[in-house]
């Protein structure tokens, strides 16, 4: 399904203190990540806790349309009945990913060393977003692609009647092309070898093994080394998918500026690939203590408590860091604008990919708001102040991060903030307006 139809527009207002618990959905890598696995492995595939968001429900359409078997037993309950690795039947109709770059791309990995056609597409967003970067490595293994200018989506992908192992460097750090390629590996023969300069997040290693694949990785002056042993036999599991740190960002950064507010958020993962905003958010001065950690599904994860943090003061995040928070930059910039001082952001290029350019979609919106912005093509600057005028109507451009962080902002706005659609919310955190309606916050729909 692509995305909703009619623009949703939502408000948020300044509000008094947050307060309780948060109960954030399942991660939304590795729910796609297990519901592709799962459709690749022979036997049974049991999920709990998966993310009931739009962009995993397509994942989900699309593995029953390569041929396995995908059950809903109970809110995030499921289970998928594989078809082994190089057991994708050919799909009849389109594959639409609707908004979700994950989805297709690692979908399209899955399939490329498969003797099969498909046919991709997706949401205004997702048809404008680089291809290449996936279609250049499968190239390697024997894929052939025919899409649209530019390589965008509609896409026909050619599986590799014959494949044979490839060796990539990442020209770009990206988990979805790092994943597409080992995906891809599956099903040739010998040893595929991925090469990632800067470290990406590692769910899809992790959870290769999980299902019994052979991977190492190396630590080397190149990079790390990802090596994959082509033609396993995976075997269906049992996955427990941990909450996701990319959405607990926005309750925790409404919390960190919202005067007066203490919440917990149970069982985030804080696995190190995707901790940046942790990091940089403890060096901001945040409030945040990491209790009860542990390991849950193959992942580390703590409970959250957030209390109010005046006196946040502005940092510099290094370009080494940025992968590991990717997702995360749009809320920052919330922060760091009532922060004190200057947050400067580097080696953030590739937001300039994502659902939307979000450089400039924040850069626009907090203008908008009364704040004073730089950038360039791989840096943003914001300038922090005591209060944040607000009183704007920002364009979400398509993307549910963008419309999040902006509501986040009305929060703690002079006036308030208004997004003109939420709808993308619902591609990652269908629950976000009840959750943080139940904490405090005063969101709510523009009209309603
Ligand atoms: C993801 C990787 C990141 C991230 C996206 C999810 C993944 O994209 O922005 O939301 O699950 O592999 P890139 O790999 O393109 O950086």
């Amino acid at each position: 399904m692509s995305a909703h139809d009619t623009p949703i527009p939502m408000v948020a207002r300044r509000s008094g203190p947050l307060k309780g618990e948060a109960q954030i959905p399942g991660d939304k890598s590795i729910s796609h990540r297990a519901l592709i696995l799962g459709a690749l492995s022979v036997g049974e595939t049991h999920v709990t806790g998966l993310l009931e968001g739009q962009d995993v429900l397509d994942t989900a359409s699309a593995m029953r349309a390569f041929g396995a078997t995908v059950t809903q037993l109970g809110q995030g309950e499921w289970t998928v009945q594989g078809v082994g690795v190089g057991g994708f039947a050919e799909p009849s109709q389109v594959i639409d990913c609707g908004n979700s770059g994950t989805g297709v791309r690692l979908i399209m990995g899955a399939m490329a060393t498969t003797p099969i056609s498909a046919t991709f597409t997706g949401d205004a967003s997702l048809n404008k977003r680089p291809m290449a970067r996936i279609t250049d490595p499968l190239a390697l293994f024997g894929a052939r692609a025919v899409g649209r200018q530019g390589g965008r989506l509609p896409m026909t992908l050619v599986g590799a009647d014959e494949p044979v192992p490839v060796r990539y460097t990442l020209p770009m750090p990206s988990a979805q092309v790092k994943s597409a390629v080992l995906l891809a590996g599956l099903n040739a023969p010998g040893e595929t070898v991925v090469i990632e300069p800067e470290a990406t997040r590692d769910h899809t290693e992790r959870m290769l093994r999980g299902f019994g694949a052979e991977v190492t990785v190396e630590e080397t002056a190149e990079g790390r080394v990802i090596t994959l042993k082509g033609q396993p036999e995976l075997v269906g599991q049992r996955v427990a998918v941990p909450r996701d740190p990319s959405s607990a960002a926005f309750p925790v950064c409404a919390a960190l500026l919202v005067p007066g507010s203490e919440i917990t958020v149970p069982g985030v993962s804080r696995n190190p690939t995707r901790d940046g905003l942790y990091v940089t958010l403890l060096e901001m001065g945040a409030d945040i203590v990491f209790e009860n950690p542990r390991v849950e599904g193959g992942e580390p994860v703590a409970d959250l408590r957030v209390r109010f943090s005046p006196g946040l003061q502005g940092v510099e995040t290094p370009p080494e860091r940025a992968a590991s928070m990717i997702d995360e930059f749009p809320v920052l910039s919330v922060v760091a604008a009532l922060a004190g001082g200057t947050t400067v952001m580097r080696g953030v290029k590739e937001l300039r990919v994502k659902e939307s350019d979000r450089i400039d979609a924040m850069a626009r919106g907090l203008e908008a708001c009364g704040v004073r912005i730089e950038e360039d093509e791989d840096t943003l600057i914001v300038h922090g102040m005591a209060s944040v005028p607000g009183g704007a109507t920002v364009e979400s451009r398509l993307d549910h991060r963008i419309a999040m962080a902006f509501l986040v902002l009305g929060l703690v706005s002079e006036r308030a903030v208004t997004v003109d659609d939420g709808g993308p919310i619902a591609t990652s955190f269908p629950l976000f307006e009840p959750l943080m309606a139940g904490l405090g916050a005063a969101i709510s729909r523009a009209n309603g």
